[in-house]
């Protein structure tokens, strides 16, 4: 079986890495010795705190605004300048907003764009420029957060469903066209507590928590732990989609 390499010498670049999930990623890599990238979007001074206040040293913040993928390559450059390699790339940016599915003309073009645009062709820019870092190095992994909708298509709007089940179809492309030395995967969440289902009613979380088998919904801590063992541990796995979901696509008797 393969070892991964020393964590010590472990290189992370979390795209969305300001966000709620992301920094919670970000936190557990860099307890796990990684150096971590932490990725802005429109945010770099909360990309600039958190990074702060990482365990361990030789963290920083950079812009990584996945829709511009002539940025993602200069900022490519510059972890490459600090860095040299890239081990693990996470890409955690993402948006949506809430679209009820039967209002067709509430989910406009632009919506359905900037969905697109920034939760599928982001995570691809991101893989583009980062490959010759992750090349070099020893067992390089991408790890896509997506989510449940891919699969359930529920969730804020049709074209976020879609989206996040086109990040799965390339998770699978990818996981082959970039064997072996690449491995690929996503990381799929249910609901995870925190900003966004902060702003639903608690009894409607509620009803969500009771509709999942293991009638508990994922923290953001649960998605990073799931990143971390896929980056360590699952050296064999590659392609697939790794759910955070409490069983909820199984329904509850
Ligand atoms: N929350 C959930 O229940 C849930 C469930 C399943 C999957 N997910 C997925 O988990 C990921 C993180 O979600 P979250 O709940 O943590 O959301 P969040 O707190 O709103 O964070 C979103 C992150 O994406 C970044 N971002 C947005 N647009 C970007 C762009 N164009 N370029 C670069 N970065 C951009 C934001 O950066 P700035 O703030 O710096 O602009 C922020 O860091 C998303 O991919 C989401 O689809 C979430």
């Amino acid at each position: 079986m393969s070892t991964p390499p020393h964590t010590s010498e472990l290189v992370a670049v979390v795209t969305g890495g300001s966000g709620g999930i992301g920094s919670a990623i970000c936190a557990r890599l860099a307890r796990d010795g990684y150096k971590v990238v932490v990725g802005a979007g429109s945010n770099l001074e909360r990309a600039t705190d958190i990074a702060a206040q990482l365990t361990g040293d030789d963290h920083c913040a950079l812009p990584l605004p996945v829709t511009d993928s002539r940025a993602l390559t200069e900022a490519a450059g510059s972890v490459a300048d600090r860095y040299g390699k890239v081990d693990l790339l996470v890409n955690c940016a993402g948006t949506t907003e809430p679209v009820p599915h039967d209002d067709l003309d509430a989910l406009s073009d632009a919506i359905i764009d900037r969905i697109f645009t920034t939760n599928w062709r982001g995570p691809f820019a991101a893989v583009r420029a980062f490959r010759p870092l992750l090349e070099k190095a020893d067992m390089p992994v991408v790890v896509n957060i997506s989510s449940i909708a891919a699969v359930t298509g529920q969730g804020s709007n049709v074209a976020y469903c879609a989206s996040k089940a086109a990040l799965d179809s390339m998770t699978r492309s990818l996981g082959r066209a970039l064997a072996p030395k690449i491995r690929v995967v996503s990381v799929s969440p249910g609901w995870v507590l925190g900003e966004y289902a902060s702003r639903f009613p608690a009894d409607y979380i509620q009803n969500q928590t009771d509709q999942t088998p293991l009638n508990q919904l994922a923290t953001p801590d649960d998605v990073a732990a799931a990143v971390s063992v896929a980056a360590r541990e699952l050296v064999l796995t590659t392609g697939s989609i790794i759910p955070v979901d409490g069983g909820r696509p199984l329904g509850v008797n």
